[in-house]
């Protein structure tokens, strides 16, 4: 199976970005076929404006990829503002896929915030969401590193299901 992790918030100290990283290295670990896809690689425009080349090379990556992590930071309960850009410009052809959900908060009441993206993606490709989702906040973290143990943990229990799901689905 063909994995891409989409890293899509624009903070050059993204917590997001540190659970994206450690979920790559995790599957690579295990020998899955992943890519990172950092949002600010990206020349990102929104759907009102011409797709950039850079864009392009991330619908491509995301229209090969079988499967799909998404990490995102709550922004006002809800979906960050360059993740909701993605997902209006760059999900061209993601219908059915499956996907997991990696989310960096600043406190521990905005967990809800990612059902926003479980609603768009749901609605409008009908993609299939793996249950358990990485909620981390600050104190999870330190040194750039995930400091939190509970955290660790629930990343390991995120990769073995999001393996298991994602092979029988393709099965
Ligand atoms: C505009 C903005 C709105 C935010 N709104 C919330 C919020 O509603 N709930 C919350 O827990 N954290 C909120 N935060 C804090 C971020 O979720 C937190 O900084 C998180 O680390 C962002 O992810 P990132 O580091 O990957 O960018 C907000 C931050 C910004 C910049």
């Amino acid at each position: 199976m063909k994995t891409i992790i989409i890293s899509s918030s624009t903070s050059s100290s993204s917590k997001s970005f540190i659970l994206c990283k450690e979920v790559l290295i995790k599957l690579k670990e295990r020998n899955i076929d992943c890519d990172l896809l950092d949002v600010r690689d990206l020349d990102l425009k929104t759907s009102h404006e011409s797709k950039t080349p850079s864009m392009l090379e991330a619908i491509e990556k995301i229209n090969k990829a079988d499967n799909l992590v998404i990490g995102m930071g709550v922004h006002n309960y809800s979906i960050n503002d360059s993740l909701k850009i993605m997902l209006d410009t760059c999900f061209d052809n993601v219908n059915g896929k499956f996907f997991g959900v990696l989310c960096a908060a600043g406190g521990e009441k905005s967990y809800l915030a990612t059902m926003h993206l479980t609603q768009i993606c749901m609605s409008q490709w009908k993609m299939i969401q793996l249950p358990r989702i990485v909620y981390a906040t600050g104190k999870d973290f330190s040194e750039n590193k995930i400091s939190s143990q509970i955290t660790r943990d629930w990343m390991t229990e995120f990769v073995n299901e999001f393996i298991l799901i994602g092979k029988k689905l393709m099965s």
